[in-house]
């Protein structure tokens, strides 16, 4: 029996009710909530493991079972009376159960801690979430491997201090980011296998002393195996830091890249059209395309970065084992996975419509100078100079060009020969963007073929 204003789960030794504010702060309902399917999916599979040990009679693991269906089903169809009074979501769903089933419905809770029980909910959340940045990772590098597959061989200015460097290949560009981005998939799988211990059963930190099996709940759950500490099985939130590390790591490639689709989207550069799908009008310039996604991707890093430090924050320095500190691990995880989530499927959105502009790529390529170290290269292979020799001859013509105000081709043999009289007329074969992009093929460097080379593996590696 409960007295009148206290808590029905844990009031037995409460004279009076929390006070507003005390609820005010306490609950948790109106975020885990979203917790619910987990919640009641290691809430059957602790009743199934519990008649299975003869914990509890095969009837009240029935009446469990068919109760914790109807909770699910209502909550489901929106047809769920939540409670803040009840606190979180594992006092909500139980109290319901008891609604349906009646006494049962306080046998569930046998061998089994609020602290076990969230561990195991956030834990097969965020393993969800795992999965689904795995899988729109995986989407993306799709994209990024058509773009680099239809474009292995345009050429576009490779940059180094956004200055124009040497001319690369379009999908060389892609696929240095298939490889940031395939990295960021297996820092996840990593994250998964290593987290995948089920809590369950480690109780409020202690262990318990019914007859339990670890075992059967891991296995019902998808886990490897138990948590063989059950003092860090309800303490351990190593698991969502890592998740926000992972996707930290995720969301700087992201933000880099938006940054390179919203500088190549501009009219100075024009390197891209973005599809109109993917972006947004001016309401009084009408004129304006605006790359808004990539903007957007580009600021999201904010969000889950703060929730990596703010969790962090929130775990350092806390004693073994569970404090109620740790309530405050949910709002941040769920935000950045829905932030993560959400960015990878517009970049993928924004990658898979987007339109190489191959002619303003290819003029800009073959501007700058872009080929002074094809022609410095030539002159210590073809020459016999030492390099320091040619980088300095390179520098003189890049000089004479710019005072001319044409491009390194333009100048003529004499003019070249006016500074080195080694030069002939086969330098000129070196001075062109496609020659000088086709010369690159070391292992990973930017020649059309060892592009095609990285698109092949990287197709066989994603399947
Ligand atoms: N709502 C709590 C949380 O999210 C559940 C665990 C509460 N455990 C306790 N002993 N008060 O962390």
């Amino acid at each position: 029996m409960t007295k009148s204003g206290s808590n029905a789960m844990w009031g037995g030794r409460f004279a009076a009710g929390p006070d507003a504010i005390m609820e005010a702060i306490n609950a948790s309902i109106s975020f885990d909530k979203r917790l619910f399917a987990e919640d009641i999916e290691g809430s059957r599979a602790h009743a199934a493991m519990l008649a299975a040990t003869g914990i509890l009679s095969d009837s009240d693991a029935e009446a469990i079972r068919e109760g914790l269906l109807t909770v699910l089903s209502e909550i489901e169809t929106g047809d769920f009376p939540f409670s803040a009074a009840l606190e979180d979501i594992h006092m909500n769903v139980e109290s319901r159960l008891k609604e349906i089933i009646g006494e049962p419905a306080g046998r569930l809770h046998t061998a089994r801690s609020r602290n076990d029980q969230v561990a195991t909910d956030f834990k097969l959340w965020t393993r969800g979430q795992i999965d689904a940045a795995m899988e729109g990772l995986r989407a993306l590098i799709g994209a990024l491997l058509d773009q680099a597959e239809a474009g292995a061989g345009w050429v576009m200015p490779g940059f180094t201090h956004l200055q124009t460097a040497q001319p690369v290949t379009w999908g060389h560009h892609m696929m240095a980011y298939v490889e940031m981005f395939g990295r960021d998939l297996s820092r996840f799988r990593d994250a998964r296998a290593r987290m995948n211990e089920s809590p369950l059963g480690a109780a409020a930190l202690a262990g318990t002393s019914f007859p339990i099996d670890r075992h059967m709940t891991a296995e019902a759950l998808g886990f490897d195996r138990p948590a063989a500490n059950s003092l860090d099985a309800v303490s351990d939130r190593d698991f969502a830091l890592e998740f926000l590390s992972a996707a930290s790591i995720c969301a700087v490639h992201l933000s880099r890249f938006a940054e390179e689709l919203v500088i190549w989207a501009s009219a100075q550069f024009r390197f891209v059209v973005l599809s109109d799908r993917f972006s947004t009008g001016s309401s009084i310039m009408p004129q304006k395309k605006n790359p808004d996604a990539a903007e957007l991707i580009r600021a999201k890093i904010g969000r889950i970065l703060g929730a990596q430090v703010a969790l962090f924050t929130v775990m350092k320095g806390l004693p073994l084992a569970y404090s109620k500190d740790m309530q405050e691990d949910k709002e941040q995880v769920f935000d950045a996975a829905d932030t993560l989530l959400l960015s990878l499927a517009a970049m993928t959105g924004m990658v898979s419509d987007m339109t190489a502009n191959r002619p303003a790529l290819e003029a800009a390529a073959a501007s700058g100078f872009s080929t002074a170290t094809d022609l410095a290269d030539w002159l210590v292979r073809e020459a016999g100079l030492p390099f320091r020799e040619a980088h300095h001859v390179t520098g003189t013509l890049v000089a004479m060009a710019e005072a001319k105000g044409c491009d390194l081709p333009e100048l003529t043999l004499a003019e070249m020969q006016s500074v080195h009289d080694a030069v002939t007329e086969d330098v000129f074969g070196v001075l062109g963007v496609q020659n000088s992009v086709a010369s690159r093929t070391s292992y990973g460097g930017t020649a059309p073929d060892q592009v095609r080379a990285q698109v092949a593996r990287w197709k066989e590696v994603m399947g």
